[in-house]
Protein backbone atom coordinates (compact mmCIF):
# COMPACT_ATOMS: atom_id res chain seq x y z
CA UNK A 1 0.00 0.00 0.00
CA UNK A 2 1.37 3.41 -1.18
CA UNK A 3 1.95 5.87 1.57
CA UNK A 4 -1.09 8.61 1.78
CA UNK A 5 0.10 12.42 3.21
CA UNK A 6 -2.46 14.19 4.78
CA UNK A 7 -3.59 16.30 1.59
CA UNK A 8 -4.36 12.79 0.24
CA UNK A 9 -6.20 11.66 3.22
CA UNK A 10 -8.44 13.84 3.62
CA UNK A 11 -9.42 13.57 -0.22
CA UNK A 12 -10.24 9.86 0.92
CA UNK A 13 -14.00 8.27 1.09
CA UNK A 14 -15.12 6.47 4.47
CA UNK A 15 -13.67 3.25 5.34
CA UNK A 16 -10.58 3.24 3.49
CA UNK A 17 -7.81 1.55 4.72
CA UNK A 18 -4.18 3.93 4.53
CA UNK A 19 -0.48 3.98 5.75
CA UNK A 20 0.84 7.50 6.22
CA UNK A 21 4.39 8.87 7.42
CA UNK A 22 3.49 11.95 10.24
CA UNK A 23 4.59 13.88 12.83
CA UNK A 24 2.54 13.89 16.06
CA UNK A 25 2.28 17.83 17.09
CA UNK A 26 0.02 17.31 19.93
CA UNK A 27 -0.83 14.23 21.91
CA UNK A 28 -3.54 13.88 24.63
CA UNK A 29 -5.05 11.12 26.71
CA UNK A 30 -8.56 10.81 27.11
CA UNK A 31 -11.49 8.21 28.96
CA UNK A 32 -14.36 7.01 26.62
CA UNK A 33 -17.41 6.51 28.18
CA UNK A 34 -16.71 3.00 29.04
CA UNK A 35 -13.61 4.24 31.26
CA UNK A 36 -10.99 3.23 28.99
CA UNK A 37 -8.16 5.47 27.85
CA UNK A 38 -7.97 6.19 24.23
CA UNK A 39 -5.29 9.14 22.76
CA UNK A 40 -6.47 12.05 20.82
CA UNK A 41 -3.68 13.45 17.98
CA UNK A 42 -2.52 15.90 16.00
CA UNK A 43 -0.25 14.74 13.34
CA UNK A 44 1.64 16.76 10.40
CA UNK A 45 3.28 16.45 7.42
CA UNK A 46 4.59 18.72 4.71
CA UNK A 47 1.41 19.21 3.52
CA UNK A 48 -0.99 19.97 6.32
CA UNK A 49 -2.08 18.55 9.52
CA UNK A 50 -5.62 16.17 10.80
CA UNK A 51 -6.64 15.07 14.36
CA UNK A 52 -6.90 11.67 14.62
CA UNK A 53 -8.32 9.03 17.46
CA UNK A 54 -6.74 5.95 18.95
CA UNK A 55 -8.77 3.70 20.29
CA UNK A 56 -7.78 1.23 23.04
CA UNK A 57 -7.44 -1.79 20.77
CA UNK A 58 -4.88 -0.27 18.77
CA UNK A 59 -1.03 -1.27 18.76
CA UNK A 60 1.87 0.73 19.35
CA UNK A 61 5.27 -0.55 18.65
CA UNK A 62 8.82 0.81 18.63
CA UNK A 63 10.66 0.67 15.65
CA UNK A 64 13.78 3.15 16.31
CA UNK A 65 16.38 0.66 16.27
CA UNK A 66 15.12 -1.69 13.38
CA UNK A 67 17.25 -1.02 10.20
CA UNK A 68 15.25 -3.13 8.09
CA UNK A 69 11.71 -2.39 7.85
CA UNK A 70 10.69 -6.26 7.76
CA UNK A 71 12.25 -6.61 11.24
CA UNK A 72 9.63 -7.35 13.81
CA UNK A 73 8.73 -4.19 16.02
CA UNK A 74 8.72 -4.33 19.59
CA UNK A 75 6.04 -2.87 21.24
CA UNK A 76 6.40 0.29 22.58
CA UNK A 77 5.84 0.78 26.30
CA UNK A 78 2.13 2.92 27.44
CA UNK A 79 4.26 4.97 29.61
CA UNK A 80 6.71 5.84 26.77
CA UNK A 81 3.47 7.27 24.24
CA UNK A 82 2.77 10.71 25.49
CA UNK A 83 6.37 11.57 25.18
CA UNK A 84 5.82 10.79 21.11
CA UNK A 85 5.02 14.68 20.63
CA UNK A 86 7.77 16.25 18.07
CA UNK A 87 8.53 12.18 16.74
CA UNK A 88 7.81 10.51 13.35
CA UNK A 89 5.86 7.79 13.58
CA UNK A 90 4.22 5.15 10.75
CA UNK A 91 0.73 4.96 11.10
CA UNK A 92 -2.01 2.32 9.59
CA UNK A 93 -5.78 3.41 9.69
CA UNK A 94 -8.75 4.02 8.47
CA UNK A 95 -11.66 6.45 8.05
CA UNK A 96 -14.79 6.38 8.90
CA UNK A 97 -17.68 9.21 8.75
CA UNK A 98 -19.05 10.87 12.10
CA UNK A 99 -21.58 13.43 11.70
CA UNK A 100 -20.90 14.04 8.39
CA UNK A 101 -17.32 14.63 9.23
CA UNK A 102 -14.59 12.55 7.66
CA UNK A 103 -12.91 11.08 10.94
CA UNK A 104 -9.32 9.07 11.31
CA UNK A 105 -8.56 6.30 13.17
CA UNK A 106 -5.52 4.63 13.84
CA UNK A 107 -4.80 1.05 15.07
CA UNK A 108 -1.07 0.78 14.80
CA UNK A 109 1.32 3.52 15.65
CA UNK A 110 5.28 2.85 15.20
CA UNK A 111 7.91 5.41 16.27
CA UNK A 112 10.24 5.34 13.86
CA UNK A 113 14.00 5.91 13.65
CA UNK A 114 14.54 9.28 14.40
CA UNK A 115 18.49 9.69 12.45
CA UNK A 116 16.49 7.87 9.33
CA UNK A 117 12.96 9.96 10.18
CA UNK A 118 13.95 13.13 10.71
CA UNK A 119 11.00 15.30 11.90
CA UNK A 120 12.01 18.63 10.25
CA UNK A 121 11.86 16.45 7.21
CA UNK A 122 8.20 15.77 7.28
CA UNK A 123 7.00 19.31 9.01
CA UNK A 124 5.51 22.05 7.06
CA UNK A 125 7.45 25.07 6.29
CA UNK A 126 6.71 28.17 4.71
CA UNK A 127 5.83 27.65 1.04
CA UNK A 128 7.87 30.92 0.20
CA UNK A 129 11.47 30.21 -0.26
CA UNK A 130 13.31 31.77 2.60
CA UNK A 131 16.46 33.21 0.17
CA UNK A 132 13.70 35.33 -1.72
CA UNK A 133 12.16 36.40 1.73
CA UNK A 134 15.61 37.80 3.51
CA UNK A 135 15.90 39.66 0.05
CA UNK A 136 12.84 41.38 0.62
CA UNK A 137 13.80 41.82 4.01
CA UNK A 138 16.67 43.81 3.34
CA UNK A 139 15.15 45.26 0.61
CA UNK A 140 12.58 46.81 3.11
CA UNK A 141 15.74 47.76 5.57
CA UNK A 142 17.30 49.31 3.09
CA UNK A 143 14.50 51.67 1.88
CA UNK A 144 14.41 52.95 5.42
CA UNK A 145 16.77 56.37 6.43
CA UNK A 146 20.19 55.29 8.04
CA UNK A 147 19.03 55.93 11.84
CA UNK A 148 16.00 53.63 11.44
CA UNK A 149 17.62 50.78 9.12
CA UNK A 150 20.74 50.80 11.82
CA UNK A 151 18.11 49.81 14.14
CA UNK A 152 17.00 47.41 12.59
CA UNK A 153 20.08 45.81 11.69
CA UNK A 154 21.30 45.72 15.30
CA UNK A 155 17.86 44.08 16.57
CA UNK A 156 18.33 41.50 14.10
CA UNK A 157 21.70 40.22 14.16
CA UNK A 158 23.34 36.74 15.76
CA UNK A 159 20.89 34.62 17.69
CA UNK A 160 17.79 36.98 16.91
CA UNK A 161 18.30 36.92 13.41
CA UNK A 162 18.21 33.42 13.04
CA UNK A 163 14.89 32.49 15.54
CA UNK A 164 13.21 35.47 13.52
CA UNK A 165 14.28 34.02 9.94
CA UNK A 166 12.88 30.16 11.79
CA UNK A 167 10.54 30.63 14.12
CA UNK A 168 6.73 30.01 13.49
CA UNK A 169 4.30 32.98 13.43
CA UNK A 170 1.92 31.00 16.06
CA UNK A 171 1.28 27.37 17.15
CA UNK A 172 -2.29 27.64 15.94
CA UNK A 173 -3.86 29.57 13.84
CA UNK A 174 -1.89 31.28 11.68
CA UNK A 175 1.57 30.67 9.60
CA UNK A 176 2.09 27.93 12.71
CA UNK A 177 5.40 26.85 10.49
CA UNK A 178 9.24 26.94 9.91
CA UNK A 179 10.00 30.91 9.28
CA UNK A 180 6.35 31.62 9.55
CA UNK A 181 7.39 34.50 11.83
CA UNK A 182 9.34 36.17 8.84
CA UNK A 183 6.73 35.41 6.41
CA UNK A 184 3.82 36.99 8.28
CA UNK A 185 6.13 39.87 9.39
CA UNK A 186 6.94 40.37 5.97
CA UNK A 187 3.56 40.58 4.65
CA UNK A 188 2.64 42.98 7.16
CA UNK A 189 5.54 45.01 6.40
CA UNK A 190 4.80 45.31 2.68
CA UNK A 191 1.46 45.97 2.91
CA UNK A 192 1.94 48.85 5.85
CA UNK A 193 4.23 50.37 3.48
CA UNK A 194 2.07 50.26 0.64
CA UNK A 195 -0.68 52.12 2.88
CA UNK A 196 1.61 54.25 4.60
CA UNK A 197 2.59 55.43 0.83
CA UNK A 198 -0.86 55.51 -0.77
CA UNK A 199 -2.06 57.32 2.86
CA UNK A 200 0.60 59.83 2.02
CA UNK A 201 -0.44 60.92 -1.28
CA UNK A 202 -4.16 60.71 -0.23
CA UNK A 203 -2.26 64.05 1.86
CA UNK A 204 -2.10 62.13 5.42
CA UNK A 205 1.31 63.26 7.25
CA UNK A 206 2.55 59.58 7.59
CA UNK A 207 6.63 58.36 8.23
CA UNK A 208 6.80 55.35 6.07
CA UNK A 209 10.17 54.35 7.82
CA UNK A 210 8.69 54.50 10.64
CA UNK A 211 5.81 51.87 9.66
CA UNK A 212 8.46 50.07 7.74
CA UNK A 213 10.17 49.78 11.57
CA UNK A 214 6.89 49.15 13.54
CA UNK A 215 5.63 46.56 11.05
CA UNK A 216 9.63 44.28 10.76
CA UNK A 217 9.06 44.94 15.38
CA UNK A 218 5.82 44.04 16.00
CA UNK A 219 6.40 40.38 16.23
CA UNK A 220 9.24 40.62 18.04
CA UNK A 221 8.31 39.14 21.34
CA UNK A 222 7.37 35.92 19.54
CA UNK A 223 10.88 35.35 19.66
CA UNK A 224 10.39 34.46 23.47
CA UNK A 225 6.71 32.90 23.52
CA UNK A 226 7.37 30.50 20.98
CA UNK A 227 9.76 27.60 20.51
CA UNK A 228 10.88 25.31 17.80
CA UNK A 229 11.77 22.13 18.85
CA UNK A 230 10.43 20.54 15.50
CA UNK A 231 7.09 21.44 16.43
CA UNK A 232 6.01 25.03 17.39
CA UNK A 233 5.03 24.85 21.16
CA UNK A 234 4.64 27.73 23.19
CA UNK A 235 6.77 28.70 26.20
CA UNK A 236 5.43 29.60 29.70
CA UNK A 237 6.17 32.65 29.23
CA UNK A 238 4.61 33.34 26.36
CA UNK A 239 1.21 31.27 28.14
CA UNK A 240 1.40 34.06 30.53
CA UNK A 241 3.03 37.22 29.64
CA UNK A 242 2.40 36.63 26.20
CA UNK A 243 4.35 38.27 22.96
CA UNK A 244 2.95 42.00 23.00
CA UNK A 245 4.60 42.43 26.58
CA UNK A 246 7.70 40.78 25.56
CA UNK A 247 7.59 42.15 22.29
CA UNK A 248 7.51 45.51 24.21
CA UNK A 249 10.21 44.26 26.91
CA UNK A 250 12.85 43.25 24.08
CA UNK A 251 12.24 46.30 21.90
CA UNK A 252 13.43 48.52 25.14
CA UNK A 253 16.04 46.53 26.05
CA UNK A 254 17.53 46.49 22.62
CA UNK A 255 16.65 50.64 22.28
CA UNK A 256 18.65 51.10 25.47
CA UNK A 257 21.62 49.39 24.28
CA UNK A 258 21.33 51.07 21.56
CA UNK A 259 20.63 54.74 22.38
CA UNK A 260 17.72 54.91 20.17
CA UNK A 261 16.66 58.32 19.97
CA UNK A 262 13.93 58.87 22.56
CA UNK A 263 10.95 60.38 20.44
CA UNK A 264 11.80 57.60 17.89
CA UNK A 265 11.91 54.42 20.87
CA UNK A 266 8.09 56.04 22.31
CA UNK A 267 6.61 55.88 19.20
CA UNK A 268 7.73 52.29 18.39
CA UNK A 269 6.87 51.35 21.72
CA UNK A 270 3.64 52.55 21.12
CA UNK A 271 3.16 50.81 18.00
CA UNK A 272 4.38 47.54 19.30
CA UNK A 273 2.05 47.95 21.93
CA UNK A 274 -0.84 49.02 20.19
CA UNK A 275 -0.19 46.40 17.43
CA UNK A 276 -2.99 44.20 18.63
CA UNK A 277 -5.37 47.06 17.72
CA UNK A 278 -8.12 46.89 20.64
CA UNK A 279 -7.55 46.15 24.35
CA UNK A 280 -9.81 43.04 24.34
CA UNK A 281 -7.39 41.41 21.81
CA UNK A 282 -4.52 42.03 24.09
CA UNK A 283 -2.83 45.44 23.40
CA UNK A 284 -2.97 47.63 26.64
CA UNK A 285 -3.20 50.92 24.22
CA UNK A 286 -4.78 51.55 20.75
CA UNK A 287 -3.49 52.40 17.90
CA UNK A 288 -3.02 56.44 18.24
CA UNK A 289 -0.83 57.55 15.26
CA UNK A 290 -1.20 57.33 11.75
CA UNK A 291 2.21 54.37 11.74
CA UNK A 292 0.41 52.71 14.23
CA UNK A 293 -3.40 52.47 12.58
CA UNK A 294 -1.48 51.61 10.13
CA UNK A 295 0.41 48.62 11.30
CA UNK A 296 -2.26 47.69 13.32
CA UNK A 297 -4.45 46.98 10.72
CA UNK A 298 -1.85 45.24 7.96
CA UNK A 299 -1.30 42.52 10.69
CA UNK A 300 -5.00 42.15 11.15
CA UNK A 301 -5.44 41.87 7.22
CA UNK A 302 -2.69 39.40 7.06
CA UNK A 303 -3.86 37.22 9.62
CA UNK A 304 -7.37 37.40 7.69
CA UNK A 305 -6.22 36.39 4.27
CA UNK A 306 -4.03 33.52 6.13
CA UNK A 307 -7.28 32.59 7.15
CA UNK A 308 -9.38 32.88 4.24
CA UNK A 309 -6.37 30.83 2.39
CA UNK A 310 -6.29 28.00 4.68
CA UNK A 311 -9.83 27.64 5.00
CA UNK A 312 -10.63 27.05 1.15
CA UNK A 313 -7.97 25.68 0.42
CA UNK A 314 -9.11 21.86 0.71
CA UNK A 315 -13.21 22.83 -0.10
CA UNK A 316 -14.55 20.75 -2.53
CA UNK A 317 -15.52 22.41 -5.65
CA UNK A 318 -18.96 22.09 -5.12
CA UNK A 319 -18.95 23.27 -1.69
CA UNK A 320 -17.42 27.04 -1.78
CA UNK A 321 -18.68 27.65 2.19
CA UNK A 322 -16.24 26.58 4.86
CA UNK A 323 -16.43 25.84 8.36
CA UNK A 324 -16.97 28.05 10.93
CA UNK A 325 -13.95 29.85 12.04
CA UNK A 326 -13.90 30.57 15.49
CA UNK A 327 -10.37 33.03 15.64
CA UNK A 328 -11.97 35.25 13.08
CA UNK A 329 -15.88 34.73 13.96
CA UNK A 330 -17.18 34.05 10.59
CA UNK A 331 -17.34 31.59 7.41
CA UNK A 332 -15.48 31.97 4.70
CA UNK A 333 -16.13 31.65 0.74
CA UNK A 334 -14.35 30.31 -2.30
CA UNK A 335 -15.43 32.65 -4.09
CA UNK A 336 -14.36 31.69 -8.44
CA UNK A 337 -11.02 33.44 -9.44
CA UNK A 338 -12.54 36.38 -11.17
CA UNK A 339 -10.43 37.00 -14.51
CA UNK A 340 -7.23 38.99 -13.39
CA UNK A 341 -5.52 41.27 -16.03
FE1 LIG B 1 0.91 40.04 17.34
FE1 LIG C 1 1.44 39.82 13.72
Amino acid sequence: MALLNVQELKKLPSGMSFKSIFVITALFQKTDKNGKPYYEMSISDSTGSIDAKIWSDAAWFDRTEADDIEEPAKDLPDEAILGLIGSTVGVDGKTAEYRKQLQFNFNKITLLNQDKYPAAQFLPRSPIPIDEMVARYESLIASCRPQIADFLKFVYQGETWTKFRDWPAAVSHHHAYANGLIEHTLAVADCAKSMAESMKRSGYNVDVAVVIAGALLHDLGKLDSYKMTSIPEMTTEGAVIDHVAQGYLRFMQYADEHNLEEKLKLHLAHILLSHHGQREFGSPVVPATPEALIVSSADELDFRMFCWSSSVKDLPEDKPISQWHNATNRRFWNREDSEEE
